[in-house]
């Protein structure tokens, strides 16, 4: 399933959209773009070497105009942190502004779910959230609820880099053998 490469065309006001998660479209410099942007307040720019890690783990959608010449302009993306069967976790989704109020937002969503859908033993689509205008979105189009609405049996947790590193702190080494000396 990470083979496939996953494409929807539309037209809004004359303009044609490619939606699209083939990874050589999507220049890097884009990514770094929006990252850097207040809009993505979660993210940061990153080295090069980060960032090509980063996208070659993840299916990242890109949302691209189409020129009359077939050239495409990136102008938005969604990135799906997935193991492609079971878990999906959703995560920055950017239009550019000028792009915004269009209906692309909700047909980056739309075309999300159906690549999540696509998944066979699929668990659970997470995402997170700052947005109460996003969370309606993620509801309608995704069904998204808080956890609290459709399980009480599970908790939702989390730790940012820098609880884990003081877990890891108050925690001390990790306990493990010593290696056994061998023969030389
Ligand atoms: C979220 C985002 C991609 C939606 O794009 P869009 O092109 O405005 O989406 P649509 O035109 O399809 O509109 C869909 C709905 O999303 C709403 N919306 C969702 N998130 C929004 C946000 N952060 N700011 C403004 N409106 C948002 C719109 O108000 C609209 O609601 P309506 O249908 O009741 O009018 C875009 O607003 C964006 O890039 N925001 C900045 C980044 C961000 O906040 N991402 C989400 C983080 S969880």
């Amino acid at each position: 399933m990470d083979k496939k490469v996953w494409q929807w065309q539309r037209t809004i006001n004359s303009q044609t959209f490619l939606l699209s998660s083939n990874r050589t479209l999507l220049p890097h410099a884009f990514v770094q773009e929006s990252f850097a942007t207040e809009d993505m307040y979660w993210a940061r720019p990153m080295s090069s070497d980060q960032l090509r890690t980063m996208l070659s783990n993840s299916l990242t959608t890109g949302v691209y105009l189409i020129s009359p010449d077939n050239t495409t302009t990136p102008v938005g993306m969604a990135r799906i942190i997935t193991d492609y069967i079971t878990f999906a976790y959703l995560t920055d989704v950017y239009l550019q502004p000028s792009y915004r109020a269009l209906g692309l937002g909700t047909w980056l969503i739309q075309c999300c779910r159906e690549i999540v859908l696509e998944m066979p033993a699929l668990r659970s689509l997470v995402l997170l959230t700052g947005s109460e205008q996003a969370a309606k979105l993620y509801r309608k189009e995704l069904g998204m609820q808080l956890l609290e609405e459709e399980d009480t049996a599970l908790t939702c947790m989390r730790a940012r880099r820098a609880t884990l590193a003081d877990a890891a702190s108050a925690a001390g080494p990790i306990p493990q053998d010593e290696p056994e000396a061998t023969d030389a």
